[in-house]
């Protein structure tokens, strides 16, 4: 059964060591495997876990240092590592053909030519990501720069991941999965554990909120409705922070917020959602030695250029077969969709016009894009930094702008529902010297 609410302390997924490094590469080893966690009581959870953890360990990166990652599937079923907003080679970016066979390995190598930021790695084998993900094939990966470095927010131990998700658990304990089975996903696991406690000093704290489910939102509040300043969005740092009452997060996003638990020492501390309630309690202690700020510049973002192609993009389900498409096609990972020349800027309109008014979001492989506007409005400023995953209600429309510098390659962008996306929502670009 779900443990009482803040019975149990948050973990924290492990950080993964490097097995050896060079003066420019960092090497790793992970696993993907079946394992059994202690999510509820009195039953353990089959999982599919990387390293067999569950989320999986956290990758610490650092901007211009290459990272490669050897991933090994002991799994019965094919696997694909795709790097959530990592600016990645087509060979390594977990293209929903490029699969890890069972018993096979497969070598991953991440550049890390971006800026820091919060990337997250999952599962993306064609049609069965959504399965693979639910189960817990899902893990941080940070990316670190001096520069942000240098602005003094809170870092180390203050600085902390959080995944949020959704489940259902049958009675025996077991993860169900059935596709489209949202409104049943009723347990909420933060870093895993429903509604856990973190125990925090009463100083100022950074947190990396990832959105891992596959078909849920999340509207978090704080408290009674306090104030935290978010400072970044999926792609990096803001331009500046902004100060905020609620976190808006749909799959796939990541949003990071400073807060300042001074003066609440003694204190708990709720972050709720709007419709799950409770995900988590901060349990505030003692004061702590806090030289961390939050600088009114964080990283300024550069003036969008002028697009060299403008596209209509729009996702639907098909009224007459029920089938999951963009631009009125399911998807096909042998057809080109989209070629787009290497270098360019493009304007995508991306509109949600489901006729059956269900949400969608939005995610391109391989850019952090800008959110031009939102229904004809200007993005609010938590949506005006690096994106590369929008929500998009029904009938809604968001103009995007990418600039197209990564390699040349093939690549897919998709629906991050991901149950949407495993259904085909999905499409390929490719990129073209
Ligand atoms: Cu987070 Cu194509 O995915
Ligand atoms: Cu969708």
């Amino acid at each position: 059964e779900v443990p009482e609410p803040f019975s149990v302390r948050m973990p924290l997924p492990a950080t993964l060591k490097p097995v050896a490094r060079s003066s420019t590469t960092d090497y790793y080893v992970m696993t993907a495997r079946k394992a059994n966690a202690q999510i509820l009581r009195g039953a353990t959870t089959e999982i599919y876990g990387y390293d067999g953890q569950f989320p999986g360990p956290t990758i610490r990166a650092r901007a211009g240092r290459r990272v490669v990652l050897a991933q090994t599937n002991q799994l019965d079923m094919d696997t694909a590592v795709h790097l959530h907003g990592g600016h990645t080679p087509p060979a390594s970016d977990g293209f929903p053909l490029d699969v890890i066979a069972p018993g096979k390995t497969r070598i991953y190598e991440y550049p890390n030519r971006q800026q820091a930021t919060t990337l997250w790695y999952h599962d993306h084998a064609h049609h069965m990501e959504a399965e693979h993900v639910y189960r817990g094939l899902h893990g941080f990966y940070l990316i670190e720069d001096p520069a942000e470095a240098e602005l003094g927010l809170p870092s180390g131990e203050f600085d902390v991941p959080i995944m949020l998700r959704d489940a259902r658990f049958a009675d025996d304990g077991s993860l169900h999965f059935v596709a489209e089975d949202f409104q049943n996903r009723t347990t909420i696991l933060t870093n895993g554990r429903p509604q856990p406690y973190f125990p925090v000093a009463a100083r100022r704290y950074r947190f990396r909120l990832l959105n891992g489910s596959n078909l849920r939102s999340f509207v978090l509040r704080l408290g009674a409705g306090e104030e935290m300043a978010q400072i970044g969005t999926d792609g990096g740092l803001l331009g500046a922070p902004a100060t905020t009452r609620e976190i808006r997060i749909s799959p796939g996003e990541r949003v990071e917020v400073v807060v300042d638990f001074t003066g609440r020492e003694g204190s708990q501390v709720i972050l709720a959602d709007d419709h799950a309630g409770p995900v988590l309690r901060f349990d505030v202690g003692a004061p702590a030695y806090d030289a961390s700020r939050v600088p009114a510049v964080l990283r300024p973002l550069p003036p969008l250029g002028e697009p060299d192609v403008v596209r209509q993009m729009s996702l639907g389900i098909d009224p007459q077969d029920f089938t999951f498409k963009i631009n009125g096609k399911v998807f096909d990972p042998h057809r080109v969709d989209t070629t787009i020349r290497r270098g360019d800027t493009e304007v995508w309109e991306v509109t949600n016009g489901d006729t059956f008014t269900i949400p969608h979001n939005f995610h391109m492989h391989l850019v952090q894009f800008r959110v031009l506007s939102r229904n004809g409005r200007p993005p609010v400023p938590a949506e005006g930094g690096w994106k590369d995953t929008v929500p998009l209600q029904p009938g809604e429309t968001v103009r995007l702008q990418a600039t197209f510098t990564g390699p040349a390659g093939r690549y897919v962008y998709h629906c991050h529902l991901i149950d949407h996306s495993s259904h085909a929502m999905m499409a390929t670009m490719e990129i073209v010297d």
